[in-house]
């Protein structure tokens, strides 16, 4: 199947021609063409992304994008040899999301090819099926991202079940926020990851990780020992916050040794998470997925690898780094499980609606 992938849910504006065939758990994907354009330094300056800005700049760079991924592809743009259509329809920014539904459904009716809507976090967890590993299910799938934290159980690929997530902050927004205290620019996430590598290799090499810093370092692990699977990653925020008023005017180590000790803590929490969730589940989980902004993040790959390696029937699959954002690549992968799993779909006109809520355990992403 020939997809042309759109996706524009929050500031990143991609799209993507994939040709893929096969069977699910080991598809084969070529990628025909691929671009994406970030809105990242327009909302910077003003300290988060705004919702309709963000849409009227998808709505100036759609039509570029496609031009680009059409020529990449070697196709033209008044008849390409595609299949389909995919767009994510949610979860996301409401205005943001209409403009790529708007502009796919255009595309659809110009070409009459069929338009299908995406869940997102469908997309974070198929971006794992690039790169040529299996996977087996069931699996259980951490999803770590600016918007989200969540356990999910797939069953099957039409069958997902949130088991755990966060009340409040995602871990990513908790890594942005943090990095603003510490005057560094969104996307803060691999900033304080930089800042903590550097404190770890400085003075504490020899400590393992999640060790008390000196100087008293240690941030609280919201929810570390309750009996569910929830998340909360608010207080820690707001700790590292008094800390960092507490402390004044920080040095350039103190600011490395602020990083670290947060993020030992944001990362202790999903991993000992993940490893309640395998526990519940017995031996049943055959695959651990670990996808999302957030799934870039080394001290999380190298924790969550142990953690995997300790389950003897368990295999980890992480997406390729350049697929962890957000991308159109993704959601034409999920476009082809949600294709094969109900064919329907492409048949007849479908009611593509935003949500900016969807939730991936929700019957439909149309
Ligand atoms: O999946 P994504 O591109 O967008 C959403 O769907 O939200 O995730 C973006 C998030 C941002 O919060 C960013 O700071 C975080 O992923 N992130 C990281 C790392 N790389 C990106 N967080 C921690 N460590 C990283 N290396
Ligand atoms: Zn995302």
């Amino acid at each position: 199947m020939k997809i042309l992938a759109i996706e524009t849910s929050c500031d990143e504006t991609a799209v993507a021609v994939i040709d893929i065939t096969g069977p699910l758990a080991k598809p084969e994907i070529k990628i025909l063409g691929n671009t994406l354009l970030s809105q990242v330094p327009l909302h910077e300056q003003y300290g988060g992304v705004f919702p309709m800005l963000a849409k009227r700049e998808h709505e100036k760079n759609l039509p570029v994008l496609l031009e680009q991924t059409l020529k990449q592809a070697g196709e033209n743009m008044k008849n390409p040899d595609i299949d389909f259509v995919a767009v994510t329809a949610g979860p996301g920014l409401e205005p943001a999301l209409w403009a790529g539904i708007v502009f796919a459904e255009e595309l659809g009716k110009n070409w009459r090819k069929p338009v299908i809507g995406v869940d997102h976090m469908k997309g974070h967890t198929w971006s794992v099926l690039f790169g040529g590993g299996k996977v087996e299910l069931p699996a259980l799938a951490l999803l770590v991202s600016g918007g989200h934290t969540e356990l999910v159980l797939v069953r099957d690929f039409d069958d997902y079940e949130i088991l755990g997530r966060t009340k409040d902050d995602a871990v990513g927004e908790a890594f942005d926020k943090v990095a603003r205290m510490l005057g560094l620019h969104y996307p803060g996430g691999p900033k304080i990851s930089l800042l903590a590598e550097k404190s770890r290799s400085r003075t504490y090499e020899k400590l393992p990780t999640y060790e008390k810093l000196p100087r008293s370092f240690s941030f609280p692990r919201p929810m570390l020992h309750s009996d569910n699977l929830n998340f909360s990653y608010s207080g820690l925020k707001t700790a590292v916050l008094y800390k960092v008023r507490e402390l004044g005017e920080l040095s350039e180590e103190t600011r490395e040794d602020v990083a670290r000790a947060f993020e030992d803590a944001a990362i202790e929490v999903l991993v000992e998470k993940t490893r309640k969730a395998l526990d519940n589940a017995g031996d049943s989980i055959k695959t651990l997925i670990v996808a999302g902004g957030v799934s870039a993040n080394k001290l999380l790959t190298e924790k969550i690898s142990e953690l995997a390696a300790s389950f003897p029937n368990l295999t980890l699959r992480l997406p390729e780094r350049s697929l962890t954002t957000d991308n159109a690549i993704m959601i034409g992968i999920a476009a082809y499980v949600e294709a094969t799993v109900n064919p329907s779909i492409l048949k007849g006109k479908q009611d593509i609606k935003a949500r900016g809520n969807l939730s991936i355990s929700s019957q439909s992403s149309q």
